[in-house]
């Protein structure tokens, strides 16, 4: 269980380092940009920021402040409050969440989910999009083959594995 995080994060700068800057944001602009639900239609439109390497790290630093005391660190929903007690939330794994739209992880965090409260006033938008970009990574990393890595990337994940 230890090694994933780190092969997570190998996988995160193999695979944006093997695609192109335009196909990649090619793929994250196939989600319809929709306005989140309860903006005021006179605020300015942010555009959603693209996905590259900082965005994910400012979104896995802000994932482990405030996400992974309860959804765990590999996304889970083994977190530690979790095991002392608080309910836990689904697994970011699941077949139903993987295929939920990215929409649905950033109105979770603005607006709440359920016994979640928002988290709008921590995580400004372009947070917000980080955290959803790392939850993503983080799902795709769960999926992925060592034979899907780049080589170099794949050397040194084996060499961290048990
Ligand atoms: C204090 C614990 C806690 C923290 C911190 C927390 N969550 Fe949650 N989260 C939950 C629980 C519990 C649920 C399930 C709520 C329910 O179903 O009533 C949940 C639900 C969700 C869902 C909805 C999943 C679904 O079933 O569709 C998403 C998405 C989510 N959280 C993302 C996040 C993100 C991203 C963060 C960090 C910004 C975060 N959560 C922080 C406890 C937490």
């Amino acid at each position: 269980m230890r090694s994933s995080l780190p092969l997570a994060a190998l996988l995160l700068s193999g695979c944006l380092g093997e695609m192109d800057p335009q196909a990649r944001a090619a793929r994250w602009n196939q989600v319809p940009q929709t306005v989140p639900a309860g903006t005021v239609s006179t605020a300015p439109v942010v555009p959603r920021p693209p996905v590259d390497l900082n965005l994910l790290r400012r979104g896995q630093q802000r994932y482990a402040i405030y996400c992974a005391a309860c959804h765990g660190p590999l996304g889970d929903g083994r977190g530690e409050v979790v095991q002392r007690g608080f309910p836990q939330p689904p697994s970011f794994h699941e077949e139903r969440l993987r295929q939920a739209a990215d929409e649905h992880f950033y109105s979770a965090i603005r607006n709440g989910a359920g016994r979640m409260w928002p988290y709008a006033d921590r995580l400004p938008e372009r947070d917000r999009w980080a955290v959803v970009a790392y939850v993503r990574a983080l799902q795709v990393s769960r999926r992925a083959r060592l034979q899907d890595l780049p080589s170099e990337v794949r050397l040194q994940a084996q060499r961290r594995l048990p």
